[in-house]
């Protein structure tokens, strides 16, 4: 049996992105169970909640590393959680695979060889939309995002892409994270720009509350609602019900993409959990899938764990996968999707738009290749 290998997993179990914790957590045992078939005994795994609070997410990270004694942390869900964690993990020396905070800096000017992205950035996951909402004749757009690290940076490649393209943006709203209730002050400011389209991030919690309102204020019809995949995820996409149908959002993964991988992943998945999976547990399994992986290869300790993992690469269900040795940030095609409802009456489904080309972030300051 290979060396046993201690996993902190670190996530929101409660908070707006409380949900989100829960389907990382399913994808990583579904990834456990399904590649470590034969090393079942080799991972141990010990849980700590975030509560998506920065300073909360600092010391459950030193709890797991110092007190714990975990090989490699794996988790992480807000940008702003992992720009707290970031020093810590760094100095310490604990591999992070992050399983979905987009925050660029990390795989950017603050990259570390101990922090390695299975989930997407930020700016990789909203860049390609520039020239998709000019290509679909539209060059006037209102954006809108919560006010921490990830709505900016999400909103802001979109924004530099849009504009390259030769897009502009109208207007901009960034409401207080977790605190608003009630959109519909900022959608008024939308109706009344002289925008034909609404860009957004929103993610969870917030997510469902935008979606039902943007359509109960009637705005769907004349203002169409474009973001990045998150807005729609088939997390929570029935929780939406009708009010998603017809938004268009990119992203790396929807249980509709056309591959084996992902075929056995959705089945397994469905049987385990009883669900569709979502781009938060495919990120899980990834993870996991590496973490095998990099066992497998003869990795156990900290530094050995973090070398293999950044030199990962397969084909998992989102497509081609491969870890970006200059930034240790992911390499993944990107889809534009329609939520679209069910032939079949079983609720809402992703219908793909638009295959894009694998997709790799600009170095942005990190060093790792020097
Ligand atoms: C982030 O904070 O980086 C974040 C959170 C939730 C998402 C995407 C990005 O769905």
């Amino acid at each position: 049996m290979a060396d046993e290998i201690k996993v902190g997993l670190l996530l929101p179990y409660s908070g707006v992105y409380a949900a989100l914790g829960g389907e990382i957590e399913a994808g990583f045992n579904l990834g456990l169970a399904t590649f470590g078939a034969q090393t079942d005994d080799t991972f141990v795994v010990v849980t700590e909640d975030t509560e998506v609070k920065p300073p909360v997410g600092l010391a459950k990270a030193k709890k797991l590393a110092l007190q714990d004694k975990a090989d490699v942390i794996v988790g992480v869900v807000s940008s702003g959680v992992l720009g707290a964690l970031r020093d810590f993990v760094d100095g310490a020396g604990v591999p992070l695979i992050v399983a979905n905070a987009g925050n660029d800096a990390a795989t950017g000017e603050d990259c570390s060889p101990f922090i390695t992205r299975f989930s997407f950035s930020n700016s990789q996951v909203n860049r390609p939309m520039g020239q998709y909402l000019v290509d679909q004749g539209i060059t006037k757009v209102f954006t809108m995002a919560p006010d921490y690290a990830a709505g900016h940076q999400q909103i802001g490649a979109f924004k530099a892409a849009f504009e390259a393209a030769g897009g502009e943006v109208v207007g901009q709203e960034f409401t207080p994270f977790q605190k608003t209730q009630d959109f519909g002050p900022y959608l008024a400011n939308a109706k009344s720009s002289d925008a034909q389209a609404v860009y957004v991030f929103y993610a969870g919690g917030e997510a469902i509350s935008y979606v039902k309102q943007y359509d109960s204020f009637g705005l769907k019809e004349n203002l169409p609602l474009f973001g990045s995949g998150f807005l729609t995820s088939s997390l929570y996409v029935n929780a939406e019900g009708p009010a998603a149908e017809g938004v268009i959002a990119s992203s790396y993964y929807v249980p509709t993409i056309d591959n084996p991988e992902n075929a056995a992943f959705v089945e397994a998945y469905k049987a385990a959990n009883n669900r569709l999976p979502s781009e938060f547990a495919v990120a899980g399994y990834d993870a996991a899938h590496a973490l095998v992986l990099a066992s497998a290869n003869g990795a156990s300790d900290r530094a050995s764990l973090a070398k293999a993992l950044s030199t990962s690469s397969f084909d998992g269900p989102r497509g081609a996968t491969s870890i970006d040795p200059a930034t240790n940030n992911i390499v993944q095609p990107i889809y534009v999707y329609e939520t679209v409802s069910a032939a079949d009456g079983s609720g809402m489904t992703q219908k793909v738009l638009a295959s894009l080309a694998p997709e790799q972030d600009p170095v942005n300051g990190c060093t790792l290749a020097n």
